[in-house]
């Protein structure tokens, strides 16, 4: 049995492969005498993969597993892995030497010390770095979604796909459901990891072929964060969920708000008017994301359902917005308020009636 699996999953990397198995060979065994095998967990690449890691296991301990019978997905790859992996000691790493393969044994040593059950490779916690040549959208992008997992774990590099553990840690794995590329995430918040060891790594970016990260992966991501959200937090995600669709909605509202009244519409007609694309990206969002999980019901019958439902909030909301506008002076000055206290009243009326009626059939 070799004291250390690396797993590396992997899609169209055929041609990083023999790099990768090199650096590990030289750096792994070769330096540090650690006994290693490397298992590629591909899914199903169209390249040349099947027949490099053939020939590099004639000279290397490397191993394929081609997972079948799934959807091509990084963090079910890493969790294939894990069921296949013999050793003591388990580092996941990606295949485009996007990370230092001479940052594996300190990673493991941290791991010996007991420091910490999940030892993870961090761009972002002194010492650390991320590539250079990122572009500030990249950086953006890398920063809000580690922000939007903050609440889920303390952890400042969250997002990684480099990280270490002992396989006798890990956990139950029928109970992990993660999707897209967050399995550490998904480890650290369903997984039970609370000792979380960060060490600085610099984070190269690929040389050679693409990354994978497309802008479909990072609606993966949202559909995970909703799981890890819902899992942490239950029914009180459920409900800020809620709030922030509303707060999309509010966005619609305000702009065909002003807008209608631009074109010439009264105010309060603009008011009326306006309720109704807002409440109905209210609604196809709930249907989709808040209460994405519950049972669909028919799109008309819902539709009509939600229209009886928000009809009543409709009037509320717009009879509390024209009796606030008409009858104090206040509200009259300040319209903007009495379009906020209408919303409000109106917000917390649909809350009850989309959870308990509109949305009601939960899932078996
Ligand atoms: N088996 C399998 N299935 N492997 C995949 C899949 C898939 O669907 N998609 C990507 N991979 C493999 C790639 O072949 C590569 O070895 C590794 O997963 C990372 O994919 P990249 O496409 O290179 O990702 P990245 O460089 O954009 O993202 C990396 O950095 C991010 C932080 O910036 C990853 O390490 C992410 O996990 C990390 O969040
Ligand atoms: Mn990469």
């Amino acid at each position: 049995m070799p004291a250390l699996s690396i797993i590396v999953p992997t899609y169209r990397e055929a041609e990083n492969l023999p790099r990768l198995c090199e650096q590990v060979h030289r750096i792994i065994l070769g330096d540090h005498g650690i006994d290693y095998e490397l298992l590629v967990v591909d899914d199903q690449s169209p390249d040349e993969t099947v027949d490099v890691v053939e020939v590099l296991s004639k000279a290397y301990p490397v191993r394929l597993i081609q997972p079948a019978g799934r959807e091509r997905d990084l963090s079910r790859s890493v969790i294939d892995g894990f069921r296949e992996a013999a050793g003591d000691n388990i580092v996941v790493m990606d295949a485009d030497l996007s990370h230092p393969v001479d940052k594996i044994p300190e990673l493991l040593e941290v791991l010996q010390t007991g420091e910490g059950r999940l030892v993870l490779g961090s761009r972002y916690v002194a010492g650390g770095s991320f590539d250079r040549a990122w572009s500030f959208w990249r950086y953006l992008n890398s920063a809000s979604a580690t922000w939007l997992a903050a609440p889920l774990t303390s952890s400042r590099d969250p997002m990684t796909g480099f990280f270490a553990l002992r396989r006798r840690d890990l956990p139950d794995l029928t109970a992990l459901r993660p999707i897209g590329y967050k399995i550490a995430l998904e480890l650290m918040v369903r997984g039970g990891f609370q000792e979380i060891v960060e060490v600085p790594i610099g984070f190269r970016d690929r040389t050679i072929g693409e990354s994978k990260m497309t802008l479909g992966q990072q609606f993966k991501y949202l559909r995970h964060l909703r799981r890890l959200y819902l899992y942490r937090y239950g029914g009180f995600a459920e409900f800020i969920h809620y709030g922030a669709v509303g707060a999309s909605g509010f966005v619609v509202d305000i702009a065909f708000y002003y807008v209608l009244q631009f074109v010439g519409l009264d105010h309060r007609v603009a008011r009326g008017v306006a309720f109704w694309p807002a409440v109905s990206w209210n609604w196809a969002l709930n249907r989709l994301t808040t209460f994405g999980d519950r049972r669909r019901r028919p799109r008309t019958r819902q539709w009509i359902e939600f229209m009886l439902t928000s009809g009543i909030g409709f009037v509320l909301n717009w009879g509390v917005y024209v009796t606030l506008t008409s009858t104090i002076g206040f509200f009259d000055e300040f319209r903007i308020l009495a379009l906020v206290t209408g919303i409000v009243v109106a917000s917390l009326f649909n809350f009850m009636a989309a959870s308990l009626f509109v949305y009601s059939d939960r899932r078996a």
